[in-house]
């Protein structure tokens, strides 16, 4: 179907590059299968001469759509009219300097910057994404929405379905791999949970099936219109720095739909002549859930102007079900063995001359630590991006004097259970949670004091350790 709007839905294979109107709900290109694009016909769309103009919409923040850290940027999304936007005041995040954590990660005061993720009305990164999925979903009159998640996505997904009474909510999670803190969210917003026996990929195998089946609009990430709001992490993170472009953007990679939507929003930016060069990208894998890392470091999977280089990646992933090797880490989050954004990562890879690294947990939940001593706090998926910064400063790819954003992407109250193990003096509490994923030590544990119940004791206490 050939553009007759502002945007289209476009196949990303170069070869193919089948084009979708906006109005339809596509996970896939019909014709070979490849992921889409939001496509946009700038001549049409008249973005901003210059990033600054955003500026300006500070002053509109009495418009719920203009209050929205997400929709403020509406004229790099325009897929939908603004006055048709849902939102529930998703995107107010902050992007901290983090002078106490920069020492821990080697780069110099001033450098080291976290994009604060957590602060979202759900506690992730994810209402990025869901605010657009719910405009688009609702412009096609979509009456419910369903996911796979490890618990982020459901958490958001139910929320937005909760606030605005739009959808029901069906969300497919695996059994015992999701946090207490995100199953709770959904609990209680109310979504319809399906909890399979199975992990996070086999769930988003039957989330596929089943909504093509019943017709239900599927805000997995595969979902192109979800990845148009998650460009605004970075524009709002240009928009902290005074639109100077960082260095290097440190991201978790899990089904790596942040990476590539991150990628999108600066081969635009660079399309429209409103930055002058990306920064570099880095995504992180867990030890266990490296299948990013292994494809691109180890095997040397690139882009590849678009060509799909299938035999790499299945050849692996024949591999993987062979060894019946399926992803662990205490990172939960990003427990994905099969990420189904892998191509879209790729070309972000390219945009941003970027790189993959793997941490392991116990690189991961020490980052956590840090970062929780930095007052900020993240769960442990959002640790792996300055476990991953630091680890690749180690290296000499990121310099000391580099500016370096990572991306924390959940709130830290998400997954207390990590936290409290890791600070735990109960060896047993701290063997299950920690201990059974490798992890050997608290490196930067902070642990109570017990004392009796006495005046005199307990003033001996404080006196001794504070
Ligand atoms: N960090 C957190 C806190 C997440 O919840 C996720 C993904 C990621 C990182 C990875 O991001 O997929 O864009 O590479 N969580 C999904 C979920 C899978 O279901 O909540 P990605």
């Amino acid at each position: 179907m050939p553009p007759t709007e502002v945007a289209y839905q476009q196949c990303i294979s170069p070869s193919c590059g089948a084009q979708y109107g906006v109005d339809e709900a596509r996970i896939n290109c019909e014709k070979c299968g490849d992921l889409l694009d939001v496509t946009y016909d700038w001549d049409r769309a008249k973005p901003p001469a210059n990033l600054r103009d955003f500026e300006a919409m500070w002053t509109r923040r009495h418009e719920p759509s203009r209050f929205s850290g997400v929709w403020r940027f509406h004229e790099l999304l325009p897929f939908a009219p603004i006055d048709q936007v849902v939102t529930v005041g998703e995107g107010q995040t902050l992007l901290q300097q983090a002078d106490s954590v920069a020492p821990y990660v080697g780069v110099k005061t001033g450098g080291l910057f976290l994009q604060y993720e957590g602060m979202n009305p759900s506690g992730s990164f994810k209402d990025n994404g869901m605010t657009a999925a719910f405009t688009h979903a609702r412009s096609i009159g979509a009456k419910r929405a369903a996911c796979a998640s490890t618990g982020n996505t459901s958490a958001s997904l139910a929320m937005y379905c909760a606030v605005t009474r739009h959808m029901k909510a069906v969300i497919f999670i695996g059994s015992g791999k999701i946090s207490y803190g995100k199953l709770s969210q959904a609990l209680d917003y109310g979504a319809l949970t399906v909890q399979i026996a199975g992990d996070f990929d086999d769930a988003m195998v039957r989330v596929r099936e089943v909504s093509q089946e019943l017709g239900i609009y599927l805000v997995n990430s595969v979902n192109p219109f979800r990845l148009e709001g998650q460009k605004t992490i970075m524009l709002r993170v240009l928009e902290a720095l005074r639109w100077e472009v960082p260095d290097w953007i440190v991201v978790p990679g899990g089904n790596l739909g942040n990476s590539s939507a991150f990628g999108k929003a600066f081969a635009e930016l660079l399309q429209l002549g409103l930055i002058d060069r990306a920064p570099r990208l880095a995504v992180i894998n867990a030890v266990g859930a490296n299948t990013l890392y292994e494809l691109y470091e180890n095997r040397g999977l690139r882009w590849n102007a678009g060509v799909d280089d299938q035999d790499t990646s299945a050849t692996y992933y024949r591999e993987l079900d062979a060894t019946q090797r399926k992803a662990s880490t205490l990172a939960s989050a990003i427990e994905i063995n099969r990420p189904v954004n892998l191509r879209k990562c790729l070309r972000a890879l390219e945009t941003c001359d970027g790189v993959v690294r793997e941490v392991t947990d116990q690189e991961i939940i020490d980052a956590k630590a840090q970062v929780g001593a930095g007052g900020i706090g993240c769960e442990p998926a959002s640790g792996a991006s300055v476990a991953g910064a630091r680890k690749l400063v180690a290296e000499g790819v990121i310099q000391p004097t580099d500016r370096v954003v990572c991306i924390l992407t959940g709130h830290q109250l998400k997954d207390q259970d990590a936290t409290i193990a890791y600070h735990t003096t109960d060896q047993e509490r701290f063997d299950k949670v920690l201990g059974t994923r490798g992890v050997k030590r608290a490196s930067f544990a902070n642990r109570a004091v017990a004392v009796p119940n006495d005046l005199d004791a307990i003033v001996k206490a404080i006196q001794l350790y504070s």
